[in-house]
């Protein structure tokens, strides 16, 4: 049959096969030729071009090729025509990988120089900065609160936040059946070690360290166990002020503190002590600041009353004296503890103590 005639006829196999190279070699002839390849082609387009041609290489001049099998059959063609033949077969695979060569060439050096542009550093560009941090809201507000006690001639205290129940309850004179003792109120750690409940151990830590005159505060982390919500964390902030020395009244004690709340609040604040009671004074009182947001007409951070309270406060109680030694009969002295985090709620005017210790960059940012 001719057709079968024509398939086993080597020169028209070799034609065939030169055929078959010249049709999927054409969408390669744009890179023949010396013209560099459109700019258009992408770094990624152009590797793809790159490994489809060495693909057609190794298909039309590989082992397994057709040309390759077209040299196999010199030895059929006839003695006189062999010459002839297998110059033709050289011809047409030295002529088809000339191209394929030129077209590989040109591509290869596209890739590169992709590759390159790929890569360059713009130096002109303007440099990525590190990202500034900055300080957490309650330490800003701690160390307001700290500058404005220094400039009052008060020395800042350590405390520790593991404390032992003896500071923590008995030096300050809270009797074995307080239920603030309760492990369901208090975080214990071990048998007699907790954690603080709030930073008045710092005023017996510090009154057996050194003899009157004492003024100090020590701000820092107390623990209780509260349940999450808006105004309750099992972990927050509180400052304690302690002020011991000759002939110190409550009145010392009032001006103080409406010293402070006017420096960190505005000179309008108002201060209120009233009557309340903690085993370590005597007397004891809560502290209330005029509400900052509605100037004492009422709103609802101060639940209508134009008052909100920030400390207790009180006469340090003479049997802590006892305790550290100190004659009550020459020294008097007073202290107080707040929440720090409650005076960065009224200072901020935010709603949820949580926001404080989510680590949300969205809220963090804007202090
Ligand atoms: N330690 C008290 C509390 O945490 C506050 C306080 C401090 C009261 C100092 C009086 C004097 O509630």
């Amino acid at each position: 049959m001719p057709a079968d005639q024509s398939q086993q006829d080597p020169k028209v196999q070799v034609e065939a096969a030169r055929k078959a190279f010249e049709q999927e070699f054409e969408r390669f002839a744009r890179f023949t030729g010396g013209a560099a390849p459109a700019a258009t082609l992408s770094l990624e387009e152009a590797e793809t071009e790159q490994r489809a041609l060495e693909d057609l290489r190794t298909r039309h001049f590989g082992r397994k090729s057709t040309l390759a099998a077209c040299k196999k059959l010199i030895g059929r063609v006839p003695a006189d025509e062999r010459p002839a033949f297998g110059q033709l077969v050289q011809q047409i695979e030295s002529e088809s990988v000339a191209r394929l060569e030129q077209a590989a060439a040109a591509l290869n050096a596209y890739v590169e120089r992709a590759r390159i542009d790929h890569e360059r550093v713009d130096v002109t560009l303007p440099g990525r900065r590190p990202r500034q941090g900055h300080l957490h809201p309650i330490t800003l507000l701690r160390e307001r609160i700290e500058d404005i006690f220094v400039s009052m001639g008060y020395a800042i205290e350590d405390g520790r936040e593991i404390e032992t129940d003896f500071y923590n309850f008995d030096a300050l004179n809270i009797p074995q059946n307080h239920p603030a003792r309760d492990p369901r109120d208090t975080f214990y750690v071990a048998e007699n070690m907790l954690l603080r409940t709030h930073t008045s151990p710092v005023q017996v830590r510090t009154m057996e360290k050194m003899q009157p005159p004492v003024r100090i505060i020590c701000p820092g982390r107390v623990f209780r166990r509260d349940p999450l919500d808006p105004t309750h964390s099992p972990m927050f902030h509180q400052v304690e002020g302690l002020l011991v020395d000759e002939g110190i009244t409550f009145g010392d004690l009032k001006g103080t503190l409406e010293r402070f709340h006017k420096q960190f609040f505005g000179e309008k604040t108002k201060t209120r002590l009233r009557p309340s009671f903690f085993p370590f004074v005597e007397p004891g009182a809560e502290v209330d600041v005029s509400c900052v947001f509605c100037d004492q007409a009422g709103c609802r951070v101060c639940k209508g009353t134009g008052w909100v309270e920030v400390m207790g406060a009180g006469m340090v109680h003479p049997n802590l004296y006892g305790f550290v030694k100190y004659d009550p009969e020459k020294y008097s002295g007073f202290a107080f503890g707040g929440g720090i985090d409650r005076y960065a709620i009224l200072k901020y005017n935010i709603n949820d103590i949580q926001l404080f210790f989510q680590n949300d960059m969205r809220f963090l940012e804007q202090f």
